[in-house]
Parts: C-alpha cells; structure tokens; sequence
C-alpha cells in the first residue's frame, strides 16, 4: 500500500489550484439518472470517489468519458436499478442513486451502506423523505425496495435536523415528481446550492436553494447541460490551515471567500492574515506561532466538520489551549490519537477536544480512518521535526486531487511512496 513521506520544517509559497468540489461532483454526477441527455460537468476533480461512481453509474447504463477536468454523463436508458451491496458499501454518497432511479425508472432496490469510521451514519431522513414523496419502501436483506408505479408525487417535508445528504436527495427525488414539494429545515450547505443551480439549467423548477427552505415543482422531464462544479471550499480550508500551521504565504486560485467565513473569522483570531485577492484567496501565516482558538461544528454557514481535523493539527501548535466541539458526527476524533503519538497534547472528553498547544511536533508513522483525518496528518507533518510518514493513503486519494504536487509546488518535502 502506497504512503506519503513528509520532512517538516519547510514554509509554504505560491499557489495552490482549488479542484471542484467532491461533495458536489459526486450528488450532480447522480443527476445523469435523471435525463436522457448528455450532461457535461467542467472542473471535474479526479478521484477515487468520482471514479468509483463512475463505476456505479456505468452499471445502470450510463456512458462516461472524461477530458481532463471535463466529464460527459449520458444514460440514454437505464438498464438496471438495482445498487449491489458491493458497490455501495465502498462510498456511502452511492445511496443518493435510489431517488433518482425511483423517478425515472418507478422503482429501485438499493443497499443500505451501514456504518461508517465517523459514526453509525442511518439514512433514515432520506427514506422518510421518499415516502413522503409517495414512495413504498420496504427493507429487505440490508436492502431498500423502493417503488412508485405512478411516479412520484410533490409533498411537504421537514427536516427533524439539518442533513447535507437527506436535503439533496429530496431535491434529487421531486424534480421529476408531480405537483410542489417544500423541504423545511433544510440544509444551506454550497454543494445544495450547486447541485440546485444545476439541475435548474436542466430544466428543473427550484426555489430557495441555500435557503432553509427549498420549494421545487416537479417537471417532466430534464434535458442535458453543461455545469462547472462549484470549488471545493474543504479543499480550500484545508490548504488555508496548511499554510496557516506550517507558515508561509500562498494565493488559493478560484477559492470562493463567501463559502468558508467561520474558518476566516476563527482565522483571523488566530493571528493569521486570509483577504479576498486577484483570482482567489491569499493566506498568510509569517507571524511565528498562532493563537489558540476554539471551534465548533456546525452545519454551513458553521464551522464545517470535514475541516475540524485539519484545525485540531493547526491549534495542536498554537500559544494555548483550544476546545474543539464536534456537533455532526459522534465518532470523529480518530486523528487525536494519532497527532498525539506525534506529540500533541490532547484531552478527549466526550464531543470535545482540548488541545494544550506544544512547543514543536514531533515525525512518527501515522495512520487514519477517514479522508479529513488523514490530511490533518499531512498538516501535522508539515510543522513536525523529523520525517513523518502517512499510510492508508488510499483515504486521502478519496477527496484530493493532487494533494503531494499542490503541496510539493509550494515548498513542502513530500513525497508519495509506492509498494
Ligand atoms: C455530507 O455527508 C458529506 N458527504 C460529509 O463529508 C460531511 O461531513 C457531511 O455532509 C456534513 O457536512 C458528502 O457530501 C458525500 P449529513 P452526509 O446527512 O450527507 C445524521 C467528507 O469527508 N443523519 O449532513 O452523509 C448523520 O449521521 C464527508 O467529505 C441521520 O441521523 O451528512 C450525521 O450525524 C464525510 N439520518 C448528521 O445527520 C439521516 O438520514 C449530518 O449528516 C441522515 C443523516
């Protein structure tokens, strides 16, 4: 299994190229059920979660080819809709297929995804969203039958609490139903607005995207179009709290300030400088050691969870102590260990982390469970003394586009080992 080799020490300058949004590219690729047209998506990020669907995509009968950073999606008819445990099982975002096969086909049989290394993940919103949509659902052997002969109806649902995924499958699901569909409380998150403003050059009839509540009339049918996926704003923090920890001066290119003002506003107390600049966001980091800060998760426009662990790397060399409160998901301090075997000092009580800022980290052979830990080691690593290796990097090529080159072309000692 491959790994990635960091020696610590170096600061970062230049820029870094922010790729599409995965969260986004993966719910707008599903959007192909839909229609069947071409559907073009331009700033397409490569990666093993894209290429994955693309995989679950081309089983239902869709035709894929790729371009560099364009993607064309057509499914002029679907052959199957049925999503095997064995292709679901690998990226939980494959469930999003069961409401867009549901509309288009009248019915689907998709497996439930289980559990996951951030938590029990249920997708209990999304089925409750369905029914309401007029969907008879049953599970049966770890799978859910879905079924609406006469297609799928408008209707009124609620949100009991805010979910990325439950919001956009809703959306997915009644654009093609009939007659008016309101989703209340639901989430306000950048993807939900790109994926509305996508489907809406496809002909769908959205209001309210990024709004709390989203109100849709059902079509009859979409057409293809031609959609730039919106810049991945976890991509950006990312890199911003790379920089930020690991010290140095570098231009985010296409970076979109508005889709990450609490990291810039936790940033900022941080004593690091994050301003609006030509073609993107500058970050600079030259004062010496950050200011510890407190942060915790929300759903957008809060502090995003899939940036929590990349700040705990940052604070866990900062002036102080730091709470970290995590909101979304019950089980997502598996980097902690690991940034202590580092050095860090770390008090994990519950859904918070009390991170005591040391002098300097220390470079050890890590490992994580998840996308957003694993880079929160590359940061860690960044700023360690000594050589730190990461393994499991199959994590990382989930969710970075070119994450060694990016950070190669600014300075960072980094380089991927294979085996
Ligand atoms: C999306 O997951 C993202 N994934 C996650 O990114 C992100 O962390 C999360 O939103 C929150 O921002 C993709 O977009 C592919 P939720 P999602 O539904 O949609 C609970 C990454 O690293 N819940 O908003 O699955 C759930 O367990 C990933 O890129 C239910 O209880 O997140 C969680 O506690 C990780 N029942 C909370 O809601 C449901 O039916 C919010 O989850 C659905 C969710």
């Amino acid at each position: 299994m491959d790994s990635i080799k960091i020696r610590g020490g170096n600061k970062l300058n230049g820029s870094v190229p922010i790729s599409g949004a995965k969260n986004s590219a993966l719910k707008l690729m599903v959007a192909t059920i839909l229609t069947d047209e071409p559907l073009v998506l331009t700033r397409m990020p490569d990666l093993a979660d894209t290429r994955f669907l693309t995989t679950l995509l081309q089983h239902f009968g869709a035709a894929i080819s790729r371009d560099s950073s364009r993607m064309q999606l057509h499914t002029p008819r679907l052959e199957k809709s049925e999503a095997p445990y064995d292709l679901v099982r690998k990226m939980r975002a494959s469930f999003n297929v069961l409401g867009p096969l549901l509309a288009r086909n009248g019915e689907a049989r998709v497996s439930l995804p289980g559990g996951c290394a951030i938590g029990a993940r249920p997708v209990d919103l999304h089925l409750k969203a369905l029914e309401a949509l007029g969907a008879d659902i049953e599970l049966s052997e770890g799978y859910v039958e879905a079924r609406a002969p006469h297609g799928l109806q408008g209707g009124q649902i609620t949100f009991p609490f805010v979910s990325v995924g439950a919001t956009e499958h809703a959306i997915l699901a009644a654009v093609l139903a009939k007659g008016e569909t309101t989703l209340e409380n639901a989430a306000r998150e950048p993807e939900i607005v790109d994926l509305a403003d996508c489907l809406t050059s496809m002909g769908a009839k959205i209001e309210g995207a990024g709004s709390s509540t989203i109100t849709i009339t059902g079509v009859d049918r979409l057409k293809g179009t031609t959609h730039a996926v919106v810049p991945d704003r976890i991509e950006t923090g990312t890199y911003a709290l790379a920089v930020a920890t690991a010290g140095g001066d570098v231009l985010l290119e296409d970076a979109v300030w508005k889709h990450n003002e609490a990291l810039w506003d936790r940033l900022a107390a941080a004593g690091v400088n994050a301003a609006r600049a030509d073609g993107g966001i500058r970050i600079r980091s030259e004062n010496g050691r950050l200011a510890a800060t407190d942060i915790e998760t929300r759903p957008y426009p809060g502090f995003p969870t899939d940036e929590q662990a990349q700040f705990m790397a940052a604070m866990c060399v900062a002036d102080g102590r730091s709470v970290i409160r995590e909101t979304i998901f019950e089980n997502r301090f598996m980097h902690a260990p690991e940034l202590m075997r580092m050095g860090a000092q770390i008090d994990l009580r519950g859904n918070e982390a009390i991170v005591t800022g040391v002098e300097s980290l220390r470079g050890a052979p890590v490992m994580a469970t998840d996308l957003r830990a694993s880079v929160s080691l590359v940061i860690a690593g960044l700023v360690a003394a000594g050589e730190t290796t990461i393994g499991r990097v199959y994590h990382l090529d989930r969710g970075f586009e070119g994450l060694e080159a990016k950070l190669a072309a600014c300075g960072a000692d980094i380089e991927r080992v294979k085996e």
